[in-house]
Parts: C-alpha cells; structure tokens; sequence
C-alpha cells in the first residue's frame, strides 16, 4: 500500500460543503462551499435548507478541488466521506455522492467519523499525532476530550458536554447580545474591546464534587443562561448593555474552563501534546490562553490554522490518507450513515 495516498475527502456533516484532496500528509487543496447565509436569517442551521444546498454544491465543488489540484479522479487512491455524526439528510449527501465515485472508479471508499476528521486534519499542518495525543474537540455540536492512542482506530472518550456544546453557547450569547449568527466569530472579535473580568460569569463542574463526578465532562447552559439573564437584568432596568464586556467575560469563563479541563487530561494521562480542534479553536483568546497554559506546563500544544478548524474537506481526506498510510480495510460500500455516530467508532 501506498505510504503517499492520494486521498479525495467529502464533508457534508451540517451546512459545509467540503471537498479536500491531500496525498500522504501533504494538503493539495480545500475547498469549501458554505450555505450558512441561507441559514442566517434563522438563527440556525435548517436541515433541509443544508441538504438541498449540498446537492447543489457538489459537484461543482468536486470539480474545482480536482481542477486547483491538477488532479484526475482516476488518480485518486482511494474516496474517504463523513458517515457521522451529523444531520441525516446533509451526510446522506455526502455519503451518496463518494460512493458514486467509489464505484465509478473502482476505488476504495473510507466512511470516517467527522470528530476523528477535526483531529486528523492536523497532521497535514504540523506532522505525524504523537501516539497517544490529548486531543479536545469544541465545536457547534460537540466537546469533547479525548485520548487518542491512534487516530485511525484507537479513539478514547475521557469526557463531554453534558449539555450545550462551547459553539452553541458561543452561537446562543451572540443572539442574546443582538451579534449575528454564526455567532462565534462575532463574540470573539467584540471581545476584543471588552474587559474580560468585567463580569464574573459561573465556570460550570469545575469546583468541589462536581469536579470529583465530572472531572473530564463540561456544562455551558448554567453559563449561558447566567449571561441571558445579566443582560435581561440590564435590559429591564433600561440601562446600556456593554456588549464588548459581556462577550469578554463571557469567553473568558468558556476557555477558562476548556483550557484547565485539558490540562488536567494530559497531566492525569501524562501526555505532553494537546490539540484543539473544532470550531471553536479558531478563537483567538482560547488559542492565547491554550498557548500559555500549555507552555506552563510543558505541554506541547498543536492548533491548526484556523480554516482548518471548522468543518472542511481536508480534515476528511487526512484522514482516509492516513487509514490507507496504515493498511486499515475500506469501508463496505454499502456503508451506511450514522447521524450520532460514537466518537469512540472512527470508521463506519
Ligand atoms: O466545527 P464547526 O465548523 O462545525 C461543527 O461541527 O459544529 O464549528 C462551528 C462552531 C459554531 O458554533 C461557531 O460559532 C464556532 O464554531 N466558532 C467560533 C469561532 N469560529 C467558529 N467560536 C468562537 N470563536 C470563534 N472565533
Ligand atoms: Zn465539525
């Protein structure tokens, strides 16, 4: 088997349009279409409105990753795909259009968790994942922490929201703040005006037995809710509401609270490389904070940039090259998919 494969990964989990090709661990293209202005008008991703617009972008977004590339399908080692978790109908898509290629081709197909993806993808940026790697994954629909022995099959569940997921609250605040949806981007960018110990927001399972039951788990809707209430106080007694200061603060105890959730993970474990992952890595003080944390206590930590962060085709593709790197059997391509499919199952 091929130590350099040459991949073409499909993500269509939520409102992405994914389509990477990478050979080895070297990223030839990403190439994403979005339908999250279809969306925005809503406040939230519409499963239907994502599944019609992946039908639509699929195959012009096929054809462009091929064509940056300077790659011809028949080249392609092997076809990998997001099989779960995800909306149903948005990783039918997907799924339905890698394995028509699959098998117009003749090639191989890889159905791969898109949580496992959000890990893998950093191999293109900064090399081989030390074996194991903490990994800690915050996105719109998901935290986790994980163990991560080998990305292509050996995948640990430390601990979960046990609630909302970071992104969500992140997305939640920015609507009670009046901030476009997505909102993560917003909160982050006017946090940086605020004062982030302008208000001291809860830190949720982070003190005395919470901690004790839920050392590696987070829960964010006590946060979210506490912001939502700050500001109907101030809102009611017909004060300004100081957006910057509240998105501050407000972040503050989301990445406070990730960042030490982690590094207890790895000192616990007694594993020296963290990576964050998700959508939620692109934000900047979660990077900074991470940053200076991580080199307190001698943890090396890897953050792809932050394109590669949020849902991408790449991720998908490092992954499958990496499945095909190791000898790892395809998929059945009868494979099916799994909107809630287990972190701990990389491969469908
Ligand atoms: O990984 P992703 O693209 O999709 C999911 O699998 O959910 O993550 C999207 C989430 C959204 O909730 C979005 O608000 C959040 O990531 N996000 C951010 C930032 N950029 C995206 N959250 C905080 N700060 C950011 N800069
Ligand atoms: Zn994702």
């Amino acid at each position: 088997m091929s130590e350099e494969p040459l991949v073409l990964g499909i993500e269509t989990s939520c409102d992405e349009t994914g389509v990477g090709i990478v050979r080895g661990q070297t990223l030839l293209v990403d190439t994403v279409a979005s339908s999250v202005e279809e969306h925005a008008r809503f406040g939230g991703v519409v499963p239907e409105v994502a599944s019609r617009a992946h039908l639509e972008a699929m195959v012009p977004t096929i054809e462009r990753a091929c064509r940056e590339a300077g790659v011809q399908l028949r080249d392609l080692d092997a076809v990998a795909v997001t099989s779960g978790p995800g909306l149903a109908g948005a990783l039918l898509v997907g799924v339905a259009s890698a394995k028509a290629l699959a098998l117009a081709l003749g090639k191989p197909i890889y159905g791969v968790n898109h949580l496992a993806s959000h890990v893998a993808v950093d191999i293109v940026e900064h090399g081989p994942l030390p074996e194991p790697t903490m990994a800690m994954l915050v996105s719109g629909g998901h935290s986790s922490l994980l163990l991560v022995p080998d990305v292509t099959h050996d995948v640990r569940s430390l601990g979960a929201t046990m609630d909302d997921a970071a992104g969500e609250a992140f997305d939640k605040v920015a609507r009670v703040l009046g901030l476009p949806f997505p909102g993560g981007p917003h909160v982050d960018r006017a946090a940086r005006e605020g004062n982030r110990i302008a208000i001291d927001f809860p830190r949720g399972l982070t003190t005395g037995r919470d901690v004790e039951r839920h050392r590696f788990d987070f829960s964010f809707s006590g946060l979210k809710t506490a912001v939502a209430r700050w500001v109907e106080t101030r809102q009611r007694a017909g004060e300004a509401v100081p957006v910057a200061d509240v998105a501050a603060s407000f972040q503050e105890a989301v990445v406070d609270v990730l960042t030490r959730k982690a590094l207890l993970a790895c000192k616990e474990h007694d594993v020296d490389h963290l990576l964050i992952g998700g959508g939620v890595a692109a934000n900047s003080r979660l990077r900074a904070l991470a940053g200076e944390r991580c080199a307190k206590a001698g943890v090396t930590l890897r953050l792809p940039r932050p394109g590669l962060c949020t849902d991408n085709g790449a991720m998908v593709a490092a992954l499958g090259a990496q499945m095909v790197a190791k000898g790892r059997e395809p998929s059945d391509l009868g494979l099916p998919t799994d909107s809630s499919m287990p972190v701990t199952l990389v491969q469908a």
